[in-house]
């Protein structure tokens, strides 16, 4: 399945922190990784060992087709294997380091080496690193990275990593052997290290590990929702089965099969979505709502504002533990008494008889790695067809059960369909399923759950204004989340809260 998700190019000079950094920022935000250095370095070290001559093609590149990468178990090509041994460590020494610059020049070397590093990125989701990898390598890539420093500080961060003193002389080899492969890069003829016209250049001087981590997952988020936008306002093509066009009037996302079987021979779209709640829906609440009050004692508050509220509707809420779903669900559905859209992994809906009860509740699949590209033409199909809507802005569970950061995602959706948009902030969850437990403890306290007012959100203006009206819209969204939350929970919109003087915390009582 191809990722739908950015490919991220990031090149800099040795020693720039592009593989430690571009690691870091790959498993925050679930991409892939893959240092291509480890290539080169492997073919190096095989050189070495067989005495080749490390500038003759002819021996050269025979070897390539005995390295290849491998991945740490988590997703990232971090590991090289020569011949099926991990030889990782080995090619990192000093011996291999004094020498992979020469093999790296070797044009037919590289071209060897071009094609596997594409078909590694071809499906997109990954960050990789090297030194042409945005100029040569995947030079269509979403976003282009470059990491520079300067060699003294670059220099300064190998000794220490080695605990060498910063005026010993092996230091100072460590200088010495970082310009002369500076120089070796820069001045090859052959994709020399260089920065991209288009590349984010990102000076790390000065700058802590941390620091340049959170500038190069920033540069991706923004790639995200570039590409997003991108996405939302180009025009869907049309479906291969299609005998007929769609009509103008069909929402620009109807041709994305969802759940509803794809179109057939002679139909021009699918199926509109379904409305009302169906008798499973009704069942599975009320079954949910007596599991709950059983084991549970679970407080209530704001759902006056659930009452006859018709035409789209995004629910946003913050997300804490798998047991929000069903809690939100068994309550909220029939307080609303309209149906609950709500997206979830296509894998769970493939789920022997679970995967049907979960469809039957409304839960649109989504691809794995299509993720965010398929979830917003997903979603947006919803509103588009005027349901209600569910989406968690953070994304993810909340590692620590506070408020983090939202993506834009669900900002944008609210923009273009112009929802209405319903607040929702849940507590005590957590003690009732645990992040990271593979199955809930029910009796344990209380939980709640509270509504907010409807309101709406806009972006007027365009380019940099527009921009910045956005980011204040998802901050809106998230304040009014933050404030039906207790203040220990509102984590990174703790601040935004108290921008408005908005009391602590939610009420109500007890529902038994
Ligand atoms: O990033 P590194 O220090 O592990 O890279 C080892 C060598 O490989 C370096 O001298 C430059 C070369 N290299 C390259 O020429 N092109 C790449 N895409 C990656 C590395």
């Amino acid at each position: 399945m191809t990722d739908a998700r950015p490919t991220v190019a990031i090149d800099g000079p040795a020693s720039s922190g592009k593989s430690s950094v571009g690691a870091a920022a790959a498993r925050e935000l679930g991409y892939r990784f893959c240092d291509t250095g480890l290539l080169y370095r492997a073919l190096t070290g095989l050189a070495l060992k067989s005495g080749i001559d490390l500038s003759d093609p002819v021996g050269l590149v025979p070897l390539v087709a005995q390295v290849e990468l491998a991945s740490d178990g988590d997703g990232r090509l971090s590991r090289v294997m020569v011949d099926g041994v991990d030889v990782t460590a080995e090619v990192r020494g000093p011996a291999v380091d004094r020498s992979v610059s020469e093999v790296a020049r070797v044009p037919e070397v590289r071209a060897a080496l071009l094609e596997r590093q594409r078909a590694l990125a071809a499906d997109g989701g990954i960050v990789m690193a090297g030194r042409d990898i945005g100029t040569v390598v995947l030079p269509d890539a979403d976003l282009k990275v470059f990491l520079d420093a300067s060699a003294e500080e670059r220099a300064r961060r190998r000794a220490e990593e080695r605990g060498l003193e910063p005026d010993s002389s092996e230091a100072a080899r460590i200088l010495a052997d970082l310009r002369r492969r500076d120089d070796l890069d820069r001045n090859r003829p052959v994709a020399p290290l260089r920065a991209a016209a288009d590349a984010t250049v990102i000076a790390t001087d000065g700058n802590t590990f941390d620091q340049t981590v959170a500038a190069v997952v920033a540069a991706i988020r923004a790639a995200e929702t570039r590409r997003i936008e991108a996405t939302a306002s180009a025009p869907a093509a049309a479906p291969a089965s299609a005998a007929v066009p769609a009509p103008a009037a069909a929402p620009a996302s109807a041709v994305v099969p969802i759940s509803a079987p794809p179109p057939g021979p002679g139909k021009g779209r699918p199926k509109p979505l379904g409305d009302g709640r169906t008798w499973f829906i009704r069942a599975t609440d009320v079954f949910g709502r007596i599991v709950w009050r059983v084991f549970a004692r679970v407080h209530l508050s704001g759902f006056e504002h659930l009452r006859a509220i018709d035409g789209p509707v995004l629910i946003v809420a913050n997300h804490i533990s798998n047991a929000d779903p069903p809690l939100i669900g068994s309550f909220v559905t029939p307080a609303l008494d309209r149906r609950i859209y709500w997206l979830g992994k296509q894998e769970a809906l493939d789920w022997p008889v679970l995967g049907a009860l979960i469809e039957h509740n409304a839960v649109i699949g989504i691809q794995r790695g299509a993720a965010d590209v398929d979830a917003f033409r997903s979603a947006k199909r919803v509103l588009d067809e005027r349901h209600v809507l569910i989406v968690f802005p953070e994304g993810t569970r909340s590692p620590t059960g506070r408020l983090q950061e939202a993506k834009e995602g669900t900002t944008i959706l609210a923009l273009r369909t112009g929802a209405r948009l319903v607040p929702i902030g849940v507590s005590g969850t957590r003690d009732v399923w645990p992040r990271g437990q593979k199955l809930p403890h029910p009796i344990r306290g209380r939980v709640s759950l509270t509504v907010g007012e409807p309101f709406t959100v806009s972006a007027p203006g365009a380019g940099a204004e527009r921009r910045a009206a956005q980011v204040a819209a998802t901050t809106e969204i998230m304040r009014r989340i933050a404030e039906l939350l207790p203040p220990e929970q509102r984590g990174f919109y703790a601040d935004a809260v108290a921008r408005t003087g908005a009391p602590g915390g939610p009420d109500g009582d007890p529902v038994r």
